[in-house]
């Protein structure tokens, strides 16, 4: 085929045409959607979304496809992908990563299969762990004391938990972290794969990795048997777009549908689909270019904002004594050296300068840097504006040193044990002894404390309460500072 053609195949929009074509047949609709596009629709919501959108909701018609079992349009855009991405297998995913993980769980593991796992997982894999019934080891990730930041688990890590445990046969890891770390996976991946432990990595924030010789390499570029990737945090796709790639022969992808079935809508949004469909054509065509442009921006970004008084960036030097590094799109900074807590900061960025950062997590702010931004664009001008103007405040007295992580639980129940078996809801200060049933973890997203099926002891709680009295929220606590734990424990 000539090169032309094939360009001219690899931008093509199958989904997309497909919707079009619909559209330009001028239907009359007697099926679901029920509001039948705009005709139907709730006049607010037609306000605020355009009539566009509901011309555009369909679902498995003729012309069309259907998600779980594709066979035209859909069929056609997962090829592209997984050409794109250079993948055996290339599936849409409505549910975000999250459906993602927990299918791909249900399709590789069995109860009481042993499953390696960052500690600081995704709550998508906290519930695949409980609808399998795997009995997890847990890992934990470095912990930055400067940055009072998790980071990743070091890869090297797994493969020792696999000579512990040889009944292994799954690894799940993360890469890259909430913060952008990443590290090369390709050395412990080989290894465990020879030690035949499948590897399932949780790029979920890593959908744009490989389209710029800056950018990190995606994991399944290193060997992974399977990754997730939300393409709607970092590829310019709806909310709850993703995608799973996965290898042949480590991945039984009859097994992964069948998986996906269970768990994700019979009903799949197809303007969703299409802005998947769209994503992927828009980085075949462009990405380079315009992930030079992101990479020019966050250089020159985070260039300046060194320069600011009081004002740190997180970068490679930070975290390269582990072998780790900083995706070159993700901005973390803090003021912590001029003693501003990071929800002040949020605070003073929403209101007097309308930034909405992506996150703080009390001491550093995250801002996710994508294709809507350039260098000189209203928003990163906004921003500079707004953090050159803080530091300008100076903030008396110094953030509180947080308390030390009291050392993992000890495993009593598994997740699935603890989270099916009765349970009561008891004040933390009195749950010491007791089993926990459910996640007790900090928020925004950090390494959980407790774990369903693991022990409370006397540390944990006083961990609990300290960070607290930080002004640090856990999920999995109420307003009455009361957890749910296995009955009768
Ligand atoms: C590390 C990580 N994994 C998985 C997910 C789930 O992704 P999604 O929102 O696409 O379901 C998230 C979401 O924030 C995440 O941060």
């Amino acid at each position: 085929m000539s090169l032309r053609r094939q360009d001219h195949r690899r931008a093509a929009v199958p989904i997309v045409e497909a919707v079009q074509r619909y559209l330009a047949s001028d239907p009359k609709r007697f099926h679901v959607p029920g509001h039948k596009g705009s005709l139907g629709a709730p006049p607010a919501v037609r306000e605020l979304l355009g009539a566009r959108v509901f011309d555009a909701d369909l679902t498995e018609l003729p012309g069309l496809d259907d998600l779980h079992e594709p066979s035209g349009p859909i069929r056609d855009a997962e090829a592209l992908l997984a050409e794109l991405k250079q993948a055996d297998h290339a599936l849409f995913l409505v549910g975000g990563s999250s459906a993602g993980l927990l299918g791909l769980m249900i399709a590789l593991v069995a109860p009481g299969d042993r499953v390696l796992v960052h500690r600081n997982c995704h709550r998508a894999v906290m519930a695949g762990l409980i609808l399998t019934g795997a009995n997890p080891v847990y890992l934990l990730p470095r912990c930055h004391q400067d940055w009072a930041m998790d980071l990743l688990v070091e890869p090297e890590e797994y493969v020792q938990a696999a000579e512990r445990y040889p009944d292994a046969r799954l690894a799940i890891m993360l890469h890259p972290s909430y913060y952008g770390v990443v590290c090369s996976l390709r050395d412990a991946i080989g290894k465990l794969r020879y030690r035949g432990v499948t590897v399932i990595v949780d790029e979920a924030h890593g959908a744009h990795f490989g389209f710029h010789p800056k950018l990190p390499q995606s994991a399944y570029t290193q060997g992974a048997d399977a990754v997730v990737q939300s393409a709607h945090k970092s590829l310019g796709a709806l909310t709850g777009g993703a995608w799973l790639l996965a290898r042949e022969g480590s991945v039984d992808v009859h097994r992964l549908r069948s998986a996906l079935r269970l768990i994700q809508t019979s009903s799949p949004s197809y303007p969703l689909l299409a802005s998947l469909d769209a994503a992927r054509a828009w980085a075949y065509a462009e990405g380079r270019e315009v992930w030079g442009r992101v990479l020019d921006c966050a250089r020159r970004l985070k260039d300046l904002l060194c320069g600011v008084k009081g004002l740190r960036v997180l970068r490679d030097e930070d975290v390269g004594r582990w072998g780790f590094s900083i995706d070159p799109t993700r901005l973390t900074f803090t003021l912590a050296p001029l003693g501003w807590d990071a929800r002040r900061v949020d605070e003073h960025l929403r209101t007097d300068f309308g930034v909405f950062v992506e996150m703080q997590d009390g001491r550093n702010l995250l801002c996710i840097l994508g294709p809507g931004d350039w260098w000189g664009s209203p928003s990163i001008s906004r921003l500079i504006e707004a953090l050159q103007s803080l530091a300008h405040c100076p903030q008396s007295g110094m953030l509180p040193d947080l308390p030390c992580a009291p050392p993992l639980p000890k495993q009593v129940l598994s997740p699935r044990e603890a989270y099916f078996a009765p349970s009561e809801r008891v004040p933390l200060a009195r749950a010491a002894g007791r089993v926990a049933a459910q996640l007790i973890t900090p928020y925004p997203p950090g390494t959980p404390v407790l774990c369903p099926g693991e022990e409370i002891t006397p540390q944990h709680i006083e961990y609990i309460q300290g960070m607290s009295a930080r002004g640090v929220r856990f999920v999995g606590l109420d307003e009455a500072s009361r957890l749910t734990v296995v009955a009768g424990t």
